[in-house]
């Protein structure tokens, strides 16, 4: 174990990693896994309650995925996807078109969720470009969303501590507040809620849809900012606005695809259809890299046409549709039927709430919120001002750390202690994680 971190520190660079704490929290070398097990080399397990960073979907080292993976090896691993095609990628292409929201019948693959976003925005100012208006050109973005990490998507996330160093490099988005339900930017509580900040997005797009080219936004739940869970009617009165002001909505589900929030895609709790829909990090299973950007046939027919009337779209990388990882994700979606993964979101969302009522009197826990299989606690100094912690305490960290102790994996975001569980996860595996969360999470 020594011998591996050593080798790791002196080389590596890690993501989302001041690298002075490896000092004295060295990354954990993990040699095996199974199920919802991480395993190290000193025979020590970790609950992967994050589901790696809220890509696995049923579970590690899982016999089907991996049979189809080698299948695909064994006739060959990547050919360029420009003048060449293959079946993993056509296969996915019709289950995509089948499984997603009605009406996004084209799919342009990638490889990760940052990309997908970055596709998504570009074809959004192309297609008004296409159409003539090339004044669209503007995202509208929730002021705490996360969309990614390359300059597009930081763009359109939230200003912050993961966007400020490179705000010189961004380009100018329009943001709306956040309908982040416990710190209410309208100053409502819940029973008197009227989706007042349906509004100020309103109000933006009154006032400037001839500039917008499109409204982004992940549905239902938003991850990075915080796990900010809000109701499906914003959602719906979104997409409401969007058609009324004629921009498109773009559906960053890269972390809400795949069934975590207990529908296949998040949307359908609101039963709308975006223009644009982003998908990864679930779309594998976990796997392999692999992202898609989905669209209408009205937007991918405006980009049709004779080369030189310009409406080709540029863009594209080198691993797009990778065979093998759309052989992984074929089989991962197979899963959901074979194993009724849907249903098991049911039974875990259950229990998830139960547990998050049982921290939710702790004197430094301010909200619990849940959906699907996805479950926050925040962190807060005073329950009654909602005041939080100093970030310098570092209290959900010190929560993390606790929780190695007791072999669960509760990396947290800032002071928000949350799970994003793998959709296998069993009834005794989830009462074992209970168990230890509760004596994890103590300040
Ligand atoms: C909603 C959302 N969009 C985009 C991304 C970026 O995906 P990736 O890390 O694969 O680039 C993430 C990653 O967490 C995400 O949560």
């Amino acid at each position: 174990m020594k011998e591996l971190v050593k080798r790791d520190l002196d080389k590596i660079w890690h993501p989302y990693t001041q690298m002075k704490d490896c000092e004295d929290m060295p990354p954990v070398p993990i040699v095996k896994a199974e199920g919802i097990k991480l395993y190290d080399n000193t025979g020590n397990f970790y609950y992967d309650t994050i589901s790696s960073w809220w890509c696995n979907v049923h579970g590690h080292n899982h016999p089907y995925i991996k049979k189809a993976i080698k299948k695909q090896l064994d006739l060959f691993e990547h050919v360029l996807f420009a003048g060449f095609t293959h079946e993993p990628a056509i296969e996915l292409a019709e289950r995509l078109v089948k499984i997603t929201p009605p009406g996004l019948d084209r799919v342009f693959f990638s490889d990760n969720g940052s990309t997908a976003v970055e596709v998504a925005m570009k074809m959004s100012v192309q297609y008004w470009r296409n159409n003539g208006k090339k004044d669209k050109t503007k995202i509208v973005a929730l002021d705490k969303a996360y969309h990614g990490d390359t300059v597009g998507a930081m763009s359109v996330s939230a200003k912050g501590a993961y966007t400020e160093q490179f705000s010189s490099m961004l380009f100018d988005t329009m943001r709306v507040p956040t309908p982040y339900c416990y710190r209410c930017p309208a100053g409502k509580t819940k029973g008197e809620c009227g989706t007042e900040c349906l509004s100020m997005l309103e109000s933006v797009l009154k006032q400037s849809s001839t500039e917008i080219a499109a409204v982004i936004l992940e549905p239902v739940l938003m991850g990075a900012g915080g796990m900010i869970i809000y109701p499906a009617e914003y959602l719906k009165g979104a997409k409401s606005l969007t058609e009324k002001y004629d921009v498109h909505l773009i559906a960053d589900e890269v972390a809400t695809g795949f069934g975590r929030t207990g529908k296949m895609f998040a949307c359908e709790h609101a039963g709308i259809s975006p223009d644009i829909m982003c998908i990864s990090k679930g779309i594998t299973s976990g796997y392999l890299p692999l992202a898609a950007t989905m669209v209408t046939q009205e937007i991918f027919d405006s980009f049709y046409g004779p080369v030189n009337e310009k409406k080709t779209f540029y863009h594209g990388h080198t691993y797009t549709a990778n065979p093998v990882a759309c052989a992984a994700a074929n089989a991962s979606i197979e899963l959901f039927e074979k194993e009724n993964t849907l249903k098991n979101v049911e039974n875990i969302h259950s229990r998830l709430e139960e547990f998050l009522g049982t921290v939710s009197g702790l004197p430094f826990v301010g909200d619990t919120r849940s959906v699907g299989a996805v479950g926050a606690i925040e962190l807060v100094k005073d329950k009654t001002t909602k005041e939080p912690f100093p970030v310098e305490e570092r209290n959900g960290l010190k929560i993390y750390k606790q929780g190695l102790k007791h072999n669960i994996l509760l990396r947290p975001l800032g002071d928000i202690i949350y799970f994003f569980l793998p959709l296998c996860v069993s009834n005794e595996e989830l009462d074992d994680i209970f168990k230890k969360a509760q004596k994890s999470i103590i300040l």
